[in-house]
């Protein structure tokens, strides 16, 4: 029996209750979202649903709202691209059609377009959002605006808010990012300044969406509930390797000029990859929910990672990139991407916990399937002494033991987290997740399904709404801080450096792909498993010869010439150098080859590189036609892009390389260091009567060949065979082989490409011997042999 009083004391605590109640709903306020980019790809497909999802979980809790698309675009035109945008909103399933066509309606008054170009916009709408909260009778609880916009526009905007756009006193700001951020160390830590400069760091919430990913998210609660039975196995001693994976099915098609200047390692690896890593890998806080804590084990993750080198990475192109990007980029027939579309990393963690595990992080377009996963595979020291058919199902000590955070797609298509049966039941957090419904014979990472305990989320939901969500509740722990983002970029640019001149494995895409990408690791390298093949995609039948493909023989300047579509033109071209280096090796023992620099020859690098397996590379030299007088190691040098293309790829005897020496006692082209005679002695002390076997030479569209410019007064005639010369483009100091020179070859291929030598190449056809005016017109060996390969857009426009 309750005292009297109790009673009485409950009916007050109850009033004050809902009184609290009541003016914390009144003191919560409005709240502004301001959506730049309204009207782009991202928005239309997730940013106004999460909004709008927002609106449906929060409208009945106390806040209202007002939701402003901006952009550029004027009113009219944005006003209409934005209702597009605004027409396939849907509500979950539990909200019948009638009410969710209400909350639509709802939404869309609430929801207005705004051009928002000039600070007088910015100002224009911090006015209209004072009035509107004013004439409610409201107090205005913060504004969010929604940077969906390229990194350029970022300091734009940033400044404009800043200056015209803060919400007054009492309320807050919050300021949402897109990646990229930067696109190595050094941009992101210019980004970082610019920002940081007009944001607190508590203002900015810099997006990852993958933390925004259900299976992403629970990798933390999953460690922290289950820290008995992990607390023995998350580590060294029992984590075989870790795999964190995103694989995709669609290529780069129509974002490619994003993609040319990113690619695959700056896309995903060094954010969604390895934010998914420091979750796995840090030493788990007491309280996961604390923020700052996990900051600080995450950055003890990146400390801790080992440097990357060259060797830590595999990298690969899908075959349709280049001629991609030569379209959509406007870039001529000769050029030959070397951006990543496929990268396989191996990463390792230098703390006791993780000391030799190996982590290895991967990521594709056009592969076989869209998956997404982190799978930490457990070492397995046990041996079963009784046949398989009497292991109890699934629980045999002897099966693969893994845990598996299932981000989506794949063949199971939905978030999940799986752990083995033989390792530990899990346990899961009493909501939002539930024993998944088996699929009959569905085999995931190798076991049947049934071997695994697996959880799915009740309500799949998209990883942009419950980011939205988490940005108005200020959880701070689902955003990349600018620690975070600096240590990252620490990580993986010398990487993205040593990268940056290498061709990558090129795949046909898809199911094709076979095992072309597989990889494996040794002594801390990756390597791919397979050599590439001879025929990246033999169509049906067997690989065509050389001499099946469609040239054209014909005359230019009483030469013969080769023409052709690029490709088979290459092929042909390297076909013939190679028949000059056997024929050269068989009769002297050795080949010496000049090379010139440029784009046109890449192509030829490349497959020289790729697919002449019997090149006779150990007794060939390799000389340079021309050089610029900048370092070696500058990516303008002629050797850095021979070194890229082809020496990195080729046994060829380090003595057999005879870089120009344009960089002598730490100078450049010092007339006093006398270079060109340096390498005119060289010449003459390794090549037989300074003959070279072959010289490979281009034609500029003023007439130039190797660094001989019209007017030159060097290099044209005379005695000598290596000369300095000028250039009208920069770098304008050259180092070139003179036409006397060239012309003692053997044999010399011109090799010339692309529509905009058209005209050069109509020209030079009716012009006489007039090197002054155009150099190439000097080419003619006096005993050797001269062969002109043209393309189809050089010599038929
Ligand atoms: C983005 C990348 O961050 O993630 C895209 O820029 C990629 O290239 C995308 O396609 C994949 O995200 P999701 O959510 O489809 O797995």
């Amino acid at each position: 029996m309750k005292h009297p009083g109790f009673w009485k004391m409950l009916t007050v605590a109850t009033c004050m209750a809902l009184l609290g109640c009541l003016q914390a709903q009144e003191l919560q306020g409005h709240v502004s979202i301001i959506l730049l980019g309204a009207t782009g790809d991202l928005a239309k497909k997730y940013l106004w649903q999460g909004l709008f999802q927002l609106y449906l979980d929060e409208a009945g809790k106390g806040h209202s709202f007002t939701f402003h698309g901006a952009a550029l675009t004027d009113p009219k035109q944005g006003q209409q691209l934005m209702a597009k945008a605004l027409e396939t909103l849907s509500c979950s399933q539990d909200i019948a059609p009638r009410q969710c066509a209400e909350l639509k309606d709802q939404f869309l008054q609430l929801s207005q377009y705004r051009q928002l170009k000039t600070t007088t916009d910015y100002s224009a709408l911090s006015k209209d959002i004072e009035a509107q909260v004013q004439h409610k009778g409201l107090r205005e609880a913060g504004r969010i605006f929604y940077f969906s916009v390229p990194p350029f526009a970022y300091a734009d905007i940033a400044r404009n808010i800043n200056s015209s756009c803060r919400p007054g006193p009492g309320a807050w700001l919050r300021v949402v990012l897109e990646k990229p951020f930067g696109r190595d160390h050094n941009s992101a830590q210019q980004l970082a300044t610019e920002l940081g400069s007009i944001f607190q760091e508590e203002e900015m919430y810099r997006v990852d969406h993958y933390l925004g990913k259900q299976a992403v998210a629970q990798i933390l609660p999953f460690r922290d509930q289950n820290r008995q039975a992990l607390d023995r196995l998350w580590n060294r001693h029992h984590v075989e390797r870790v795999e964190i994976v995103m694989k995709e099915t669609v290529d780069a098609e129509g974002r490619t000029s994003f993609y040319e200047e990113y690619g695959v390692i700056r896309d995903v690896l060094q954010n969604h990859l390895t934010e998914i890593l420091t979750l796995v890998a840090m030493e788990l806080p007491h309280n996961i929910s604390n923020a700052e804590t996990v900051l600080q084990h995450k950055l003890r993750v990146f400390q801790a990672l080992r440097d990357l080198q060259r060797g830590s990475a595999v990298v690969g192109q899908y075959q349709a990139y280049s001629e991609q990007v030569r379209r959509e980029l406007q870039k001529p027939e000769s050029f030959q991407s070397l951006t990543p579309t496929f990268a396989g990393v191996l990463v390792y963690i230098d703390n006791l916990r993780w000391e030799g595990v190996p982590f290895i992080l991967m990521s594709g377009k056009a592969l076989d399937e869209r998956a997404g996963y982190v799978r930490i595979l457990f070492k397995n020291q046990a041996h079963c002494a009784q046949s398989e058919a009497r292991w109890v199902a699934g629980r045999s000590q002897c099966l693969p033991r893994q845990v598996v955070f299932h981000v989506g797609h794949g063949a199971l298509g939905s978030p999940a987290v799986l752990v083995s049966r033989n390792l530990f039941s899990p346990s899961l957090p009493a909501q939002g997740w539930q024993e998944l419904e088996g699929q009959p014979g569905l085999r995931l990472f190798g076991c049947p399904l049934s071997d695994y305990y697996a959880y799915s989320p009740v309500r799949e939901q998209d990883a942009y709404a419950i980011l939205i969500s988490h940005i108005f509740h200020r959880r701070k722990d689902s955003f990349i801080t600018t620690e975070n983002l600096l240590a990252s970029w620490v990580f993986w640019t010398p990487l993205l450096d040593s990268l940056a001149f290498e061709a990558p494995r090129i795949y046909p895409g898809g199911a094709e792909n076979g095992h072309l990408l597989d990889f494996e690791f040794s002594g801390g390298q990756l390597s791919f498993s397979q050599q590439q093949p001879e025929q990246l995609v033999p169509g049906p039948g067997s690989a065509p010869m050389p001499s099946d493909f469609q040239v054209l023989r014909a005359q230019y300047r009483e030469s013969p010439l080769i023409s052709a579509w690029p490709e088979e033109l290459i092929s042909k071209l390297a076909s013939d150098i190679e028949a000059s280096a056997v024929r050269a090796v068989r009769r002297s023992g050795e080949f010496h080859l000049a090379l010139s620099g440029g784009s046109s020859p890449v192509a030829l690098f490349q497959q020289l590189a790729h697919w002449h397996y019997s090149f006779p590379w150990a007794h060939t030299h390799l000389w340079l036609v021309d050089e610029r007088c900048v370092p070696l190691s500058d990516p303008e040098s002629n050797f850095q892009g021979l070194q890229a293309h082809l020496l990195q790829r080729i046994r060829v005897p380090h003595y057999n390389v005879h870089p120009m020496p344009v960089q002598l006692r730490r100078r450049l082209c010092a007339e006093e260091d006398q270079g060109a005679q340096l390498y005119a002695a060289e010449i003459s002390a390794l090549v037989t009567n300074s003959s070279f076997d072959l010289v490979l030479l281009g034609m500029g569209t003023d007439g130039h060949t190797a660094s001989l410019f019209p007017q030159s007064p060097t290099g044209l005639d005379g005695e000598q065979l290596v000369v300095m010369t000028q250039s009208p483009s920069r770098p304008h100091h050259r180092m070139s082989l003179s036409l006397p020179l060239i012309n003692r070859a053997r044999r010399v291929a011109v090799l010339v490409m692309g529509k905009m030598k058209r005209e050069i190449t109509l020209l030079v056809s009716r012009v006489g011997h007039e090197p002054q005016k155009w150099p190439i017109s000097g080419v003619l060996p006096s005993s050797g042999q001269l062969v002109w390969y043209m393309d189809y857009e050089a010599f038929l426009g």
